[in-house]
């Protein structure tokens, strides 16, 4: 049988019936209420589904058990051609592959993994904690009389370029500039935006002599234990990719678990009396949210996944949105259980390329629903929000809401 013939006979057989057409790669066909119908349909089906997509198409994998399978091994499902399918389905693949941490494999994968992980761990500490959240707390502060309002613009968006400006030691002038290119580099001005970060970042280095000696910048630039450090090329997309990692995500999340605690008091009002604590009420909002919908792989050999055959070269979308709703691993997955426990969400991924900025997202959570426990004693949204148009980040482009305090 031909691959073509192959193809056409898995797509009658799981592709059309579980997918019914739908266009997983249209940002719009996320925004509307049939991709809820497609991602129920698939809780329940759990199979590997084709998706066809110009004269090829990828898989979609959908069941929690198949997800975390897929990202764990990263010997078989590789990164380099790309992590999203707006990468993986350009001919040629993501252009950072190979020097930025996504979207690299095997041994150059941990050397950098390794060397960023322990700035990270040096520079997150409590002094950061405390910085983000006297800045948080502030930042609802002037927010909590003005009536109705934008959450999103106003709040949301502020938080993550503060943490990662802040770990970064960006000067904090820069911030809204980066802030501004970065969601730039998600909308139709893509390229512009991401041209201007890695400017940004080019002009940075260059200068990092000028630099105090512990500063994230020079940290990064100097060689790790075993005297391996990183070329120009490796350096300036990984910052950007730590800048990007962490900024839609955390704002997106933060959007939604606005939404969920105005809509859910009788969580709302749980967290508020102190009977369900912050740390699982971050881990079940960062579960409702999942602010990035999927993970792409490549598969690199031939091979069965849950006794679906897969060509050496096939491209594997593991949504996480429906894992993170999959019944076999959340009891009434449907509902916000603010003291869910446990919680293996997989939200930030899972396995070799689990997110480095897991700590400092939570970090930015905790410190927000702390100011908002303390500062507001209700939420109400007052008009529906807009849903995001992307076929990768998931939340709201706005979320107008009213705080009360008493
Ligand atoms: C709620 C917030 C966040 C979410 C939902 C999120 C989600 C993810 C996911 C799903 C991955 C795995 C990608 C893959 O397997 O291909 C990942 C990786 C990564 N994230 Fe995050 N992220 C968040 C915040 C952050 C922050 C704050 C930073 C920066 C400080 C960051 C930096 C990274 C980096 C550098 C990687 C690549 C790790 C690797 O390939 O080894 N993320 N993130």
């Amino acid at each position: 049988m031909t691959k073509k013939k192959l193809e056409a006979v898995l797509t009658i057989i799981f592709g059309q019936g579980a997918l019914a057409g739908a266009d997983l790669t249209s940002g719009a066909f996320h925004a509307t209420a049939a991709a809820g119908e497609i991602w129920r349909y698939l809780r329940q089906d759990r199979s590997i589904a084709w998706h066809p997509h110009s004269d090829s198409g990828f898989w979609v994998v959908s069941a929690y058990s198949d997800v975390a399978h897929v990202l764990r091994d990263d010997a078989r499902y590789r990164s380099a051609k790309g992590n999203v399918l707006d990468a993986v389905l350009t001919p040629g693949g993501d252009t950072a592959s190979g020097l930025m941490l996504p979207v690299t494999d095997g041994i150059r994968h941990k050397i950098v993994r390794g060397h960023i992980m322990r700035i990270l761990e040096r520079k997150i500490g409590q002094d950061l904690e405390d910085q983000l959240e006297v800045k948080i707390s502030a930042l609802v502060k002037s927010v909590v009389n003005n009536g109705s309002f934008d959450f999103s613009r106003l709040v949301a968006e502020k938080v993550p370029i503060m943490a990662i400006g802040t770990l970064m030691d960006l000067p904090e002038q820069d911030w809204s500039y980066l802030h501004y290119q970065s969601l730039e580099s998600l909308g139709p001005g893509e390229k512009l935006g991401q041209n201007e970060i890695i400017l940004y970042f080019t002009d940075l280095l260059e200068g990092r002599n000028l630099l105090p000696e512990d500063s994230f910048i020079k940290l990064l630039a100097a060689p790790n234990g075993a005297g391996q450090s990183m070329v120009e090329a490796e350096l300036i997309f990984n910052c950007y990719s730590l800048l990007l990692g962490g900024d839609s995500t955390v704002s997106l999340t933060l959007s939604s678990a606005i939404k969920a605690l105005a809509t859910d008091k009788c969580q709302w009002n749980a967290l508020r009396s102190g009977d369900v604590s912050l740390e699982t009420t971050v881990e079940e909002l960062l579960r409702w949210a999942t602010p990035a919908m999927h993970i792409c792989r490549t598969a690199n050999q031939a091979h069965k996944l849950s006794g679906v055959s897969l060509d050496m070269g096939a491209i594997v979308c593991a949504w996480l949105l429906p894992a993170n709703f999959d019944t076999e691993q959340f009891e009434r997955s449907g509902e916000l259980q603010l003291a869910r426990r446990p919680n293996r969400h997989l939200s930030f991924g899972y396995g070799p390329h689990f997110c480095l900025g897991a700590r400092l997202a939570r970090i930015e959570l905790r410190a927000m629903l702390k100011a908002l426990v303390q500062q507001v004693a209700r939420i109400e949204v007052v008009r529906d929000p807009t849903p995001m148009a992307s076929n990768f980040l998931r939340g709201f482009t706005d979320m107008p809401v009213r705080f009360f305090t008493q």
